[in-house]
């Protein structure tokens, strides 16, 4: 039989039974006996469900987790009268996640709880919480107050697109913000680990800090030119000084950060860094012949080097955006690859365990239709069947390299998503497509998951989710 209520991501192994009445129930979960399994691998779980009852049983927390929420689309989809299954499942990649800018537009925690929710619902299990940005600082860092009342706010923001019109500004006039205290962040972690989330922090350095320089000046490379929170998208040439105090504060920064998520991994960003004010500044060129370099490029490595130190200090795992690998990277950092189908070959071939969440057809902000009907967004277009049928892992890596895969990300930037529902409607239904080649799912045509797809819907309006309707 045929998948009768559209398990999505399918599972790897999925028997419908024909022959057995279906189980009579109005109280599913009463009758779900769980129970961890030392003859299933870590990943691996087995859920039965027949006439009698239900059981579900896993090798580890995590596959427990996935074992529920597969149930839970099961009784979702099957009412009072639960067919009869016998499923085996594990997942392709132990890294299934979803990234959300919070630094570009500020979600509450309610938000950020749907959209954990969505995730759980999906089988993901990292959510990638994107912190700090040139337009924002989202969280509480203790002794730094001015982060979150300077950082927190721009006074304004750009209204329609960032190109196309620089001489025409337009501004809103409304002040955005908001940030997490670290309680609030701790409660998240938890609210997520309950559904088999893990919640990974993006601090990114030392581009993109303009909201914290705008705070405490003294963190910039020229202190008495004092800036604002970023109003408007692009990239900033306002990047982190290299004075001590820079590195106290780093060092205090990420140290916080390592205590608020136990996840075993910080991301550091390391993305699109100018060095515009690093070549103006006569500290930096004094700091570089004390450091021995040569090139104003290899500063970054420098502040690489030092995240990296710290963060394992705190027993975690480095993650970088792929510019990182422009300089000496330490062998342990792991790298998101998001620029070229290529990166991936590149890091995995020196050894760097990778995740790929490249701008092909991983990126939410793109358009996923024609723009002349869609709200707007920063441009691309990347449907949902992009987005199914992309070749994720470049063919010409070697089986080793392959090893170091380690995962598929999809990435929600929000420079032009101010809402919560906006976010959702620019997340589904791609996200959908995503997890389904993040759980590695049996390979199907575009045509099944497409059908699979339009009876998941009905399940997601359940979820007062949002989304893009199908073409
Ligand atoms: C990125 O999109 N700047 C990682």
């Amino acid at each position: 039989m045929t998948d009768p209520i559209a398990l999505l991501p399918l599972p790897q192994s999925v028997i419908w039974s024909e022959s057995e009445q279906p189980w009579e129930t109005t109280e599913p979960w009463e009758g779900l006996s769980v129970g961890l399994s030392e003859d299933l691998d870590r990943t691996e779980y087995a859920l039965a469900i027949s006439s009698e009852g239900a059981s579900l049983t896993a090798g580890s927390e995590a596959a427990l987790a996935d074992g529920r929420n597969t149930f839970a689309q099961i009784v979702a989809g099957a009412g009072t009268s639960i067919p009869c299954v016998t499923i085996h499942d594990r997942p392709r990649y132990a890294w299934r996640g979803m990234h959300l800018d919070v630094a570009r537009h500020f979600r509450s925690v309610e938000d950020v709880e749907a959209m954990i929710d969505a995730m759980a619902l999906h089988r993901l299990n990292v959510l990638h919480l994107h912190l700090t940005d040139d337009q924002g600082w989202r969280v509480e860092i203790k002794g730094y107050p001015k982060l979150t009342e300077v950082g927190g706010w721009r006074k304004q923001t750009l209204i329609g697109h960032m190109s196309g019109n620089e001489r025409g500004w337009e501004f809103d006039g409304t002040p955005h913000g908001g940030f997490y205290t670290q309680e609030e962040l701790k409660g998240l972690v938890e609210y997520a680990r309950q559904r088999g989330i893990m919640i990974v922090p993006e601090v990114d350095l030392p581009g993109h800090m303009q909201a914290a320089i705008a705070a405490y000046p003294q963190l910039g490379n020229f202190p008495d030119a004092p800036i604002e929170v970023r109003e408007t998208w692009g990239i900033s040439d306002h990047v982190l000084g290299v004075s001590d105090e820079v590195f106290d504060f780093l060092r205090d920064v990420l140290t916080q950060v390592s205590e608020i998520f136990p996840a075993p991994y910080v991301h550091i960003g390391g993305d699109e860094c100018p060095q515009a004010e690093w070549k103006r500044s006569p500290q930096a060129r004094t700091r570089m012949v004390e450091w021995g370099l040569t090139r104003v490029s290899e500063i970054q490595g420098k502040f690489t080097q030092f995240a990296f130190e710290v963060l394992t200090g705190h027993g975690k795992r480095v993650i970088g955006w792929d510019e990182v690998l422009e300089s000496h990277l330490p062998d342990d950092m792991m790298v998101m690859n998001w620029r070229h189908g290529n990166g991936v070959k590149t890091a995995t071939s020196r050894g760097f365990q990778t995740i790929i969440a490249n701008n092909e057809h991983t990126y939410f902000d793109h358009y996923q239709g024609d723009p002349e009907h869609e709200q707007l967004a920063i441009g691309g277009l990347t449907t949902v069947k992009d987005v199914y049928t992309a070749d994720f892992t470049p063919k010409q890596l070697e089986e080793d390299e392959q090893a170091l895969v380690m995962g598929l990300q999809g990435q929600l930037w929000t420079e032009y998503m101010p809402t919560a529902a906006h976010v959702q409607y620019m997340a589904f239904p791609r996200m959908c497509a995503l997890a389904e080649r993040a759980w590695g799912s049996p390979e199907q045509s575009w045509e099944e998951f497409e059908e699979r797809l339009r009876a998941h819907l009905p399940r997601l309006d359940a979820f007062g989710i949002r989304y893009r309707p199908l073409d």
